[in-house]
């Protein structure tokens, strides 16, 4: 995959600043909705540029940071999806609007969709794993004619945790498959009962096909062997990996993955750069 330099070309929050490489900046938050029980969807205006898949290091004074990915596709705004797990993300899904978030970014090697024109898009998405790739939706959505077809496939445990319902007929209607399962009992009308991998039974390989595949960790495993089993090739699939983040600039080590640093070589990988 080509390595890209991102750190001097992302660093813009307006048209005329540029930031240093680990220089906070304090956005107030311009809209908050909940998504689910415990995940919030955050808004901040900014003409920030960024490719998805991206991330910020979201900080709270006196608290910690978090590496939060982009979940959007604006010139005008960015959005970050939230879910409360632990000492930071608890406090920073309790702000409210208006409320300032320190944030350090966008950070690492995302999809660059310029590369994947022209191709057939396959985007599996579980659970909170489908906040990044919903960045790349968004721009398919914009730029949906440079592209081939696109099928999305989601998984989620129950219907209280479906993210981004509301976006789903959106897609639909810029020509986009997409089907989703829960896998606990439900009575949702368009959702299938089982894991992710139920709904790929018929998808069809071909050459022109890339994969992006975000979610916990056992979904990308069983995910990925089964699209190989297929017949796919590891070089057809992306994966975005979440590693414990520090400095989120190369400088520490912390992130470490098969001898690469997730917060600046990915943490979007081609599969077989790292398996
Ligand atoms: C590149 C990247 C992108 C990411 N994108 C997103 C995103 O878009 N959205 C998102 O929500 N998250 C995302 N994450 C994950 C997010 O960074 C972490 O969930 C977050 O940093 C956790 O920080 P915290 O301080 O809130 O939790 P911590 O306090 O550090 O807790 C982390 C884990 O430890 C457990 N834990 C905490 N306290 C205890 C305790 N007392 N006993 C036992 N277990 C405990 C929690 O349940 C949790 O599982 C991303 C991570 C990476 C690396
Ligand atoms: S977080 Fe420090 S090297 Fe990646």
């Amino acid at each position: 995959m080509k390595k890209k330099c991102s750190q001097t070309k992302n660093f813009i929050f307006s048209k005329n600043k540029k930031m240093a490489e680990d220089e906070i900046v304090f956005l107030p938050i311009d809209k908050i909705s909940q998504q689910t029980e415990d995940q919030f969807l955050f808004r901040f205006k900014t003409t920030i540029s960024h490719d998805p898949g991206q991330f910020f290091q979201c900080s709270l004074l006196g608290i910690g940071e978090s590496a939060i990915s982009i979940c959007s596709h604006s010139e005008n705004f960015f959005e970050l999806s939230i879910r409360s797990v632990g000492n930071v993300t608890n406090k920073l899904c309790n702000l409210k609007k208006g409320d300032q978030i320190g944030l350090r970014g966008p950070y690492g090697h995302g999809y660059e969709m310029e590369q994947f024109h022209n191709k057939d898009m396959v985007i599996i998405g579980g659970g909170s794993g489908v906040a990044p790739l919903r960045g790349i939706l968004e721009h398919l959505s914009k730029y949906r004619e440079k592209f081939g077809t696109v099928e999305i496939f989601f998984g989620f445990r129950g219907e209280k945790d479906i993210l981004f319902e509301s976006d789903f007929e959106k897609w639909q209607k810029k020509d986009m498959s997409l089907a989703f399962t829960l896998s606990e009992e439900h009575k949702h009308p368009k959702a299938k009962k089982g894991f992710v991998t139920n709904i790929l039974e018929n998808l069809k390989v071909t050459k022109n096909k890339l994969i992006f595949l975000c979610g916990p960790p056992i979904m990308i495993t069983n995910t990925a062997k089964m699209l190989l089993e297929k017949g796919f090739m590891k070089s057809q699939i992306y994966v975005s990996e979440e590693r414990q983040m520090k400095c989120a600039v190369g400088r520490c080590g912390h992130c470490m993955i098969k001898g690469k640093y997730c917060c600046t070589d990915g943490p979007v990988f081609r599969y077989d750069e790292l398996y």
